[in-house]
């Protein structure tokens, strides 16, 4: 893998730097990275590319993991009914977290499905969710048969709009879901203020967001209960895997029930039998084992990518028509599993976004658009068409939802998102000068991709 060649101090040298510096408006011309890059044929038609070579692999395998890994499958003992190393990696995420208690899943899906089972989400009820978001997050709505009611994105910070939830509440509300996407807190204060008036729970979709900070306090501690994924794209990664912190003992006694077959743990250890409903969504030995090796690099690695996302924020919102996302108020830690801005198509002579990221891509650098108009696409008819919800809902109550259904914040923000792999970040001061670049000669020679 590369990495900056920063050391620790330097990082957070230049993070610092770079954060009071991203508040200063930097004129174009005098960040110094337009060098005649309009005489520069861009690669989409033929030119030379700007980034030469690869970016940093991910996920890295860590040979230390291997001893153990063995020995482990050795022994047979490969689930945590009967090894030691999923308990140990809860003890060790709940300590990373500051949370009391972890229980670690499957997948951060099922971390987020027993998460709402364990806050009363039921058949019938509704919760309030961010529609720019992986698609699992609804998904885990549906699985308790509730309804997903959307509520409008920031495009400015590409999260849930605190200003927008109250008027999505209904008689039937139970819980909100904000996510931390791509690993920007949300304004946690708002959301919990909102829930707290009108008696709802606050499960955090904390999947993208490991270690970041609002108010100086980890995403995932804030609400009632947050949901990690642990998937192999993520920052920390297993392949698959998820976990659920809290920090009430009775709360996180019952999401250990419910993750393994509503199997009575804790303070419900004296009730006989199998008295609650659950399911399998344990995690195995080897991911734990996996998730304890990856975990000693990821403070490290968020430094490395904070220092990077700064330097980007400063450079990239001095090109005309690229606007970085914007920290939602009380956000003191961002922690990347993309980093995304805003292309404003109307700065560069109307070039669609689809063909400004393919002559990006042209120059050596990848990049996504981000998440579609999700709300808009068949699950959710599919959902109101079937037996079930037609007996939960009625008419009158889908029609509603329908009529709501036009969040012209995320409209925007899917129109315009554009968004570079956690890995890249990892990259050296050259990748990132060489992003800034490939973006500088596209916006220069925007005229010879019109038409
Ligand atoms: C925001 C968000 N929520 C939920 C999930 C679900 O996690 P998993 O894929 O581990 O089930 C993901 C994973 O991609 C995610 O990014």
């Amino acid at each position: 893998m590369k990495t900056g060649k920063l050391t620790r101090r330097q990082v957070i040298t230049t993070a610092s730097a770079g954060f009071f510096g991203a508040m200063i408006n930097i004129p174009f011309k005098s960040i110094g990275i337009s060098n005649n890059l309009q005489q520069k044929k861009l690669a989409i038609n033929g030119g030379e590319k700007t980034h030469i070579g690869s970016w940093p692999q991910w996920p890295e395998w860590d040979r230390s993991a291997e001893q153990g890994i063995i020995e482990m499958f050795r022994s047979g003992r490969w689930w945590r009914g009967n090894g030691e190393y999923v308990a140990e990696f809860e003890k060790k995420y709940a300590e990373l977290m500051g949370a009391k208690h972890c229980v670690a899943t499957s997948s951060g899906t099922t971390a987020l499905i027993t998460s709402l089972e364990v806050m009363g989400v039921d058949a019938g009820d509704e919760v309030l969710v961010s529609p720019y978001t992986f698609i699992a997050t609804y998904n885990a709505i549906f699985a308790h048969k509730a309804l997903p009611v959307f509520v409008d994105t920031d495009p400015e910070t590409f999260l849930m709009n605190p200003k927008k939830i109250e008027e999505r509440i209904t008689d039937r509300t139970v819980a909100i879901v904000p996510v931390h996407i791509y690993g920007l807190p949300v304004d946690m204060d708002s959301v919990n203020k909102v829930a707290k008036s009108h008696n709802l729970k606050v499960v955090e979709d904390a999947c993208q967001a490991w270690l970041a900070e609002y108010k100086g306090k980890r995403t995932g501690t804030l609400g009632d209960l947050g949901c990690f994924s642990f998937q192999n794209s993520k920052n920390l990664p297993a392949g698959e895997g998820g976990a659920i912190v809290g920090n009430e003992d009775s709360l996180m006694d019952r999401c250990h029930a419910v993750h393994n077959c509503g199997r009575p743990y804790g303070s419900m250890k004296t009730a006989p039998g199998y008295p609650y409903r659950g399911g399998n969504f344990r995690m195995q030995q080897s991911q734990a084992l996996v998730l304890m090796s990856q975990m000693k690099r990821i403070e490290k690695d968020n430094d490395i990518r904070l220092a990077n996302a700064l330097y980007l924020d400063k450079k990239l919102k001095a090109i005309p028509g690229i606007i970085p996302y914007k920290l939602a108020d009380g956000a003191t830690r961002a922690v990347y599993h993309l980093y995304p801005f805003r292309y404003i198509k109307e700065e560069f002579n109307n070039v669609p976004k689809n063909k400004f990221m393919r002559a990006l891509s042209a120059e050596g650098i990848p990049c996504t658009g981000g998440y579609g108009k999700q709300n808009k696409d068949g699950l959710f008819e599919e959902a109101f068409n079937s037996r079930g919800y037609k007996r939960l809902f009625s008419e009158a109550r889908i029609k509603q939802w329908r009529d709501e259904n036009h969040l012209p914040g995320n409209d925007q923000l899917c129109d315009q998102a554009v968004a570079f792999l956690q890995s890249m970040l990892l990259g050296s001061t050259k990748d990132m000068d060489d992003i800034v670049n490939a973006i500088t000669k596209i916006y220069e020679n925007r005229d010879s991709l019109v038409g």
